[in-house]
């Protein structure tokens, strides 16, 4: 027993390091980050934050705006986007999709055309939960936004295999309504198209995708880092 105080004392300060070394020193580094603006510029003075694009008025080549005005990157989720987060997290799409794209020489993310340059922190700093993900049943989702189309997305949450016949991945047909097409109004403009191979039967059915299928498609088709961050590397 009277190595009790010494006992105490190993607990206390093995439990002390870690929170140093994993909490207050990540917080120290990173904790301060702020979105990526122009003003950050590379050694000959050009900006290296933001996405080009042609000004439609001018012609000329200038940096992406976000929602406020303001040159800053990366941009908050807003609207239904937002609201598409709560739903990934409820079906648990983390526990089989990371977020999270490696650098060349860690993996094949690169080869794999899951990314064209590796997650950096600032990517993140906007989200209260990061769904950075441990497992990879499936993709990495970091750049999902850029790979397809929200027609896409939609026929693969209501039957994966429609667009990816072996998929493992499950249904998620419980965010749409299958409902019998009104015979006085036709079809509905919102229904989404599938298959006939994939049609739900028998009789005339449509397929509406509810308020979570939609917010959800948002999310995902705002998931890109294809910006550029002066932290970045892009080597190929
Ligand atoms: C049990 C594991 C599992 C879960 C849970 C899961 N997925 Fe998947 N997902 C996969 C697999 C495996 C693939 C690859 C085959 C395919 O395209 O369906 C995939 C593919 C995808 C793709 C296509 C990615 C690409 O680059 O081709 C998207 C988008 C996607 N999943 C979104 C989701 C969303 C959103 C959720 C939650 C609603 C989810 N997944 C839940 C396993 C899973």
């Amino acid at each position: 027993m009277r190595s009790l105080p010494l006992l105490f004392l190993g607990v206390f300060f093995t439990i002390a390091s870690s929170w140093v070394g994993i909490v207050l020193v990540s917080n120290i580094q990173l904790g301060g980050l702020e979105p990526a603006t122009p003003e950050l510029t590379d050694a000959e003075g050009n900006p290296i934050a933001g996405v080009f694009f042609e000004d439609p008025e001018t012609g000329e080549m200038r940096l992406g705006l976000n929602q406020d005005g303001v040159e800053a990157w990366p941009v908050p989720l807003v609207g239904a986007a937002q609201r598409g987060k709560r739903v990934y997290e409820q079906m648990g799409c983390l526990y089989c999709h990371s977020q999270q794209v490696r650098r060349q020489g860690f993996g094949s993310d690169y080869e794999r055309g899951w990314g064209e340059r590796q997650s950096v922190a600032r990517d993140y700093i906007h989200q209260e939960r990061v769904m950075l993900g441990t497992m990879r049943t499936g993709p990495d989702l970091s750049n999902v936004g850029l790979r397809y189309s929200e027609l896409w997305q939609h026929q693969h949450l209501f039957n994966p295999k429609i667009t990816s016949r072996d998929s493992l991945m499950p249904r998620y047909a419980f965010l749409y309504e299958v409902r019998p097409i009104s015979e006085t109004r036709g079809p509905s403009p919102n229904a989404i198209e599938i298959p006939e191979d994939y049609h739900p039967g028998p009789g005339e059915l449509e397929v509406i995708p509810t308020q979570r299928a939609r917010d959800l498609v948002a999310y995902l088709m705002n998931l890109r880092q294809d910006y550029d961050l002066p932290e970045m590397r892009r080597e190929q």
